[in-house]
């Protein structure tokens, strides 16, 4: 599920391709119906779904529309990948443990909205990303792994951005990865590793190309 530029979905499709992700994408759905994310999925051949939530009277008719569109699709998991609405808990539940969600800083540091402008203010040394659980609370659920990259000294924010844009994709391929291989299993409200509940996030290591200052 998306709402903008698309670059994590890109990185998931290309994993695909390249057989590092064994799932298949079966389908793109977005809340926007400009996103260059769709286009691109159109381009991969992959089904989208556009619903404007203008287009509905109420949150509870669009989140109708969404979750009947979805179901459709039974999917065995759901990725929001820049998704930029908020789900109500009604919706959250009915997919509780198969929908994970990417979030720019080292959660549980700076959840929300301009996360890498949190950190910069914070003097941050440390900031990166985290794809965790999606549960009621927002940004707020479990954490199955993060990825840090330093601050640079001076840094500015568009640039701490697209440096952790790098290490996202590094990132959420690889976890999707692990829950397809059973590494990972989701329950709705925790993460499991080997049968063992998964205290704290797996750590990645970040790509030579996030650590560079651009
Ligand atoms: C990413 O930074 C993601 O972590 C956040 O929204 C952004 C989406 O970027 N939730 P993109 O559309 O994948 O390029």
């Amino acid at each position: 599920m998306v709402s903008g530029a698309g670059s994590n979905l890109r990185a998931i499709v290309t994993a695909c391709h390249r057989r590092q992700l064994s799932l298949h994408p079966t389908v793109v759905l977005s809340d926007q119906p400009t996103a260059p994310a769709l286009e691109y999925a159109r381009k991969e051949g992959i089904p989208v779904v556009a619903l404007a939530a203008r287009n509905y009277p109420d949150r509870v008719s669009w989140e109708q529309a969404l979750s009947d569109a979805l179901s459709a699709f039974a999917p065995d998991l759901i990725a929001l990948a820049g998704f930029m609405r908020i789900l109500t808990p009604a919706f959250v539940t009915l997919f509780a443990g198969r929908m994970v969600n990417i979030h720019p800083s080292l959660l549980p540091l700076y959840p929300g909205r301009h996360p890498h402008r949190q950190a910069l203010q914070a003097g941050a040394s440390m900031h990166g990303a985290t794809v965790h659980l999606v549960t009621r609370e927002v940004d707020g659920g479990p954490r199955l792994a993060q990825i840090r990259i330093p601050v640079q000294p001076g840094e500015d924010e568009a640039s701490l951005i697209a440096r952790t844009k790098m290490a996202e994709h590094r990132l959420y391929p690889e976890v999707l990865e692990w829950i397809a291989q059973g590494r990972l299993v989701l329950s709705a409200d925790a993460v499991l590793q080997d049968g063992v509940i998964l205290r704290e996030p797996l750590v990645l290591e970040a790509p030579h190309e996030a650590l560079a200052t651009r």
